[in-house]
């Protein structure tokens, strides 16, 4: 068992969404929001097991009411809080009520900054997304909003453009973060399936933007991954597979918590317990440890959820958490 807890917990405020993306199931399900003293107890325990950061994320986590609520009720635990959004309900109020409630970090997912590439991949204009993005980013250059990224997943879809999301991002002086496109969360089986994988004409338009996403940083984009980890993600994208050589620290570094307080190793694993059983005596089980040492062996077909671990994304986040304070 590792000896500290871990340092992340991601937790699914809820699982409605105003978004139809074509890569992801969760809007298609009908589940009820979690009751807000129950993300409260979740928050507590977070929080009494010593995690640093809770990554709030869903569904659509700006489609609750009571998100400032629980982002203060987080900072007054000692947690640091970052946000995973589409942006697209991000109203500027909100964003207001979120940085005054202590919101340390938020991460915008957009792959693309062309409206019909949006729309086709996501189901729905692109919106206030990209407005939130400059809402977001003038709010952190004037040092009072939370740090601003980008997540982007990187496909068929989105190599094309991603440059231009690159020239935005370093414009505004935002960070960027790319993933691979992967199976759908909780998709993921040891059992052979069909993979993901793009053809040689589409890897080398994904080649090109990963080339084009590192001139950029020498142009001063803050991109968030590594060399290695990009050209490991190709390698994803052509095979479904990780590199030989990768070992998933999910189980060691992070865990996640669903809308119903059910704790996994990562969201596309089994539940290992319930949150009310007790998250040290759940890390410590039997149980988490044989799932621990599945992962470390990374054999998950269509998995690449190790880029929320990749090195230089773990030292982004250590650094934002010491400067800080
Ligand atoms: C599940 S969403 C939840 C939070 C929020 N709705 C959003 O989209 O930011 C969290 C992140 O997972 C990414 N994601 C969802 N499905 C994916 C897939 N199949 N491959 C890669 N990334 C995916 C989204 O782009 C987003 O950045
Ligand atoms: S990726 Fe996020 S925005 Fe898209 S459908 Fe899934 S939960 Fe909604
Ligand atoms: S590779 Fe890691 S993140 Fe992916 S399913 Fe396996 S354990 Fe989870």
């Amino acid at each position: 068992m590792p000896a500290d807890p871990p340092f992340l917990a991601s937790v699914a405020v809820l699982y409605r969404c105003n978004s139809r993306c074509t890569y992801c199931s969760i809007w298609s399900r009908e589940e009820a929001d979690p009751a807000y003293d129950d993300l409260v107890s979740t928050l507590d325990a977070l929080a009494e097991f010593g995690v640093c950061l809770v990554s709030l994320t869903g569904g659509e986590p700006t489609l609750r009411d009571d998100l400032p609520a629980l982002v203060g009720h987080a900072r007054r635990r000692g947690l640091r809080v970052s946000l995973t959004t589409n942006g697209l309900a991000l109203e500027p109020l909100l964003l207001r009520e979120l940085a005054a409630a202590g919101l340390d970090s938020v991460i915008l997912s957009l792959d693309s900054v062309d409206h019909a590439v949006y729309e086709s991949v996501r189901g729905v204009p692109i919106g206030r997304a990209l407005s939130v993005l400059s809402d977001a980013a003038g709010l952190q250059s004037e040092g009072k909003g939370p740090r601003v990224s980008v997540n982007a997943v990187l496909g068929p879809h989105s190599a094309n453009s991603m440059v231009h999301l690159g020239q935005l991002c370093r414009e505004l002086d935002v960070a960027l973060g790319v993933q691979p496109l992967h199976a759908p969360f909780g998709t993921q089986s040891r059992k052979p399936q069909r993979m993901i994988a793009m053809d040689a004409e589409e890897i080398e338009v994904a080649r090109t933007a990963v080339e084009d996403l590192l001139s950029l940083e020498s142009e001063g984009l803050r991109l968030l991954n590594s060399r290695a980890y990009l050209y490991g993600a190709l390698h994803f994208l052509a095979t479904g597979r990780v590199p030989a050589s990768t070992s998933c620290p999910a189980g060691q570094s992070s865990m996640a918590i669903d809308h119903t307080g059910a704790v996994k190793l990562c969201w596309s694993l089994p539940a290992l317990g319930e949150v009310d059983e007790g998250l040290a005596f759940l890390w410590s089980s039997p149980a988490y440890a044989r799932a621990r040492s599945e992962a470390e062996m990374c054999d998950c077909p269509q998995c690449w959820l190790t880029c929320h671990l990749d090195e230089r994304t773990i030292s982004w986040l250590h650094e934002h958490l010491r400067d800080d304070g």
